[in-house]
C-alpha cells in the first residue's frame, strides 16, 4: 500500500511521514527532497532560476514516476501538489494509495509559518501582517483538493504521538 501525505505548507507532512515510515517499516519519500535529488538543485533556487511553472511540471513527473512504482511507501507531498496538472486525480485514480489530508486551521498554519517562511519561495517575501491575508485565500483555495483525500485529520492542538495514533487507527 501506498500511503500519500497531503495539506498545507507547514501541516507536518514530512515530520509525520518519517516517523510512518520508521513505526511501520515502510520507506519515505519526500517529494520536494526527490524533486531536489533529481534536479540537483534546491526548491527556493528551482523557483528562482527556472520559474514555478517548470516547478510544477517537474512535480508532476516525478509524481507520476513514483506513483508508477510497484512497492510500498510514504509519500509527502508539498503543500501545492494535489492542486495542479490533474494531480489530485490521479493521486485518486490509483486503487493501491491511501491519500490523508493533515488539516490544520489558519492560526496553526500562520504560527508555523511565521518561523519557517524563509525556505518556502511562496512566501518567502511576505510581511508578517500579510501573511495571515495570504494563507487565509490560499488555503480557502487549496481546500477544494485537499478534501477530496480518502482521510482526513485534524492537527491543531495535537502533538505528533497523537497524530500518529489517529492516523494508524484510520488506515486501511
Ligand atoms: C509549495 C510547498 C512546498 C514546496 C514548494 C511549493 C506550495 O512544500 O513544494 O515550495 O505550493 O505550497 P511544503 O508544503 O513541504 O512546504
Amino acid at each position: 500500500m501506498k500511503i500519500i501525505l497531503l495539506g498545507y505548507m507547514a501541516s507536518g507532512k514530512s515530520t509525520i511521514g518519517k516517523l510512518l515510515s520508521e513505526n511501520n517499516n515502510i520507506p519515505f519519500i519526500d517529494l520536494d527532497k526527490f524533486i531536489e535529488e533529481q534536479e540537483n538543485k534546491n526548491i527556493s533556487a528551482i523557483f528562482k532560476e527556472d520559474g514555478e511553472v517548470y516547478f510544477r511540471l517537474k512535480e508532476h513527473q516525478y509524481l507520476k514516476e513514483l506513483l508508477q512504482k510497484n512497492t510500498d511507501f510514504i509519500l509527502s507531498l508539498g503543500g501545492g501538489t494535489p492542486c495542479y496538472a490533474g494531480n489530485m486525480e490521479l493521486i485518486l485514480a490509483d486503487k493501491n494509495s491511501t491519500s490523508v489530508y493533515l488539516k490544520a486551521n489558519i492560526r496553526t498554519l500562520l504560527n508555523r509559518l511565521e518561523k519557517s517562511k524563509l525556505k518556502r519561495p511562496l512566501i518567502a517575501d511576505l510581511k508578517s501582517d500579510e501573511l495571515a491575508e495570504f494563507i487565509a485565500k490560499h488555503l480557502f483555495e487549496r481546500s477544494f483538493f485537499y478534501e477530496k483525500s480518502d482521510l482526513k485529520i485534524k492537527i491543531d492542538n495535537k502533538s505528533v504521538n497523537e497524530i500518529l495514533t489517529e492516523l494508524n487507527n484510520l488506515l486501511p
